[in-house]
């Protein structure tokens, strides 16, 4: 509250009020407990929404103008509602840029508006800082606009900014999680049908903690774009030999592909393992959270890490080194790399009572052999964007 308060501040300092709605909203990170390069392959996810978040405030204008200043850079931009284009300049701002083009282009009209942003979302992290903006954006702009969209839309019209403006051709596991990431729960996505069920995560015994391995790489989305093609390659294999309709590597079982793999090149048939082993464990991941079965469920996340090094090959050395410090603490259940892989995080399931112990001992082991400090987040399940009372 007294933050927000010192934000207020800081917008009525920056921008003279036009006297329209004015409103404040946040959107959460989040971390992909398991399901990881799922989501592209019409598959299953389980990710949860964190406490770190993307705060923004806004002030409707009368013109089409919007004008956006982010606190933590202290960058600004401003841009017309009906000359948008993609900056090469300031690529931060595609986000926002490309989630008003999405809406105008889903045909809400918008106005312009001023606009104040501050993250406390590490970037590039594999925290999904890029798709809170979207998602806060978006809510600030429809909220301050008097329109309605359904969060499911919402989330899709995020996504497409991703794929459309910012030219990342992500999958729909990020956007959905920031806005309807529920405390207390995580999201379970079929991201084929897009329906999402919410699964309780009773974390009084355990905690999930993040370690951040502060490896930023380039290079990231020709990556990842390139593992979308290695699986698409991998479908049309499947399409052609079986006989039932294969849209997505969803569509393929562990035993079909046990019996065409050896016909498959080497590395396509590895992503495709991946991907349809991943998407079981989900779908077991699930099953243990609800059955209350945390033990079961580590397990899944240290295989699910394995299958990411060696099948998927997305995973790095100081990841590698992250989950191997990690397992071999006391009262860790489960550690594997989260997100979209070749630095970032970690996600760990530790017990509540190592808690203390499995920071201090990761921290110096890890700067031990890397000379970095990773950061470590414990964190709790959050609530997805919202609407904040001032
Ligand atoms: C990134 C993408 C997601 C998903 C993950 C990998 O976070 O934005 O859509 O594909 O990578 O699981």
């Amino acid at each position: 509250m007294q933050d927000l308060n010192k934000l207020w501040r800081i917008f009525n300092e920056k921008f003279t009020d036009t006297g329209l709605v004015k409103g404040a909203f946040s959107a959460p990170g989040r971390v992909n407990l398991i399901g990881e390069h799922t989501d592209y392959n019409e598959g299953f996810v389980l990710p949860m929404a964190i406490e770190k978040k993307i705060t923004m405030l806004g002030q409707l204008r009368n013109d089409l103008l919007v004008q956006v200043f982010d606190l933590g850079y202290k960058a600004e931009i401003n841009f017309s509602l009906d000359r948008l284009s993609p900056s090469k300049r300031d690529t931060w701002a595609n986000y926002l840029m490309g989630v008003v083009d999405e809406i105008q282009k889903a045909g809400y009209p918008l106005q312009g508006a001023n606009l104040i942003f501050r993250s406390n979302i590490p970037q590039k992290a594999g925290l999904s800082s890029s798709a809170a903006l979207e998602v806060v954006t978006a809510l600030t702009m429809t909220e301050l606009n008097l329109l309605k969209i359904e969060p499911v839309k919402m989330a899709r019209i995020c996504q497409q900014a991703e794929n459309n403006f910012v030219g990342v051709a992500c999958g729909i596991m990020d956007q959905y999680v920031s806005r309807l990431g529920r405390k207390g729960h995580v999201l379970f996505i079929d991201c084929r049908t897009k329906n999402y069920e919410l699964i309780p995560f009773k974390d009084s015994n355990y905690q999930i903690i993040i370690c951040d391995s502060k490896i930023r790489r380039g290079l990231i989305s020709s990556e990842y774009n390139k593992r979308q093609e290695e699986c698409k390659r991998a479908t049309i294999f499947f399409a052609h030999r079986l006989r039932h309709k294969v849209q997505a590597l969803r569509d393929v079982t562990i035993e079909e592909f046990k019996q065409y793999q050896e016909h498959l090149p080497e590395t396509i048939a590895r992503r495709a393992r991946h991907v349809i082993l991943e998407n079981y464990r989900v779908q077991a991941s699930r099953k243990s959270l609800e059955a209350g079965d945390y033990i079961a469920f580590g397990q899944l996340m240290i295989e699910s890490h394995q299958s990411l090094k060696v099948d998927y090959e997305v995973s790095c050395q100081e990841l590698d080194l992250l989950v191997d410090l990690a397992l071999k603490q006391e009262g860790v259940l489960g550690a594997r790399m989260t997100g979209a892989g070749f630095g970032g995080c970690t996600v760990n399931l530790v017990k509540r009572d190592n808690v203390n112990i499995f920071k201090k001992t990761i921290q110096k082991e890890y700067e031990k052999i890397t000379g970095n400090i990773p950061d470590i987040y414990i964190t709790t399940s959050a609530d997805g964007a919202k609407v904040l009372k001032f």
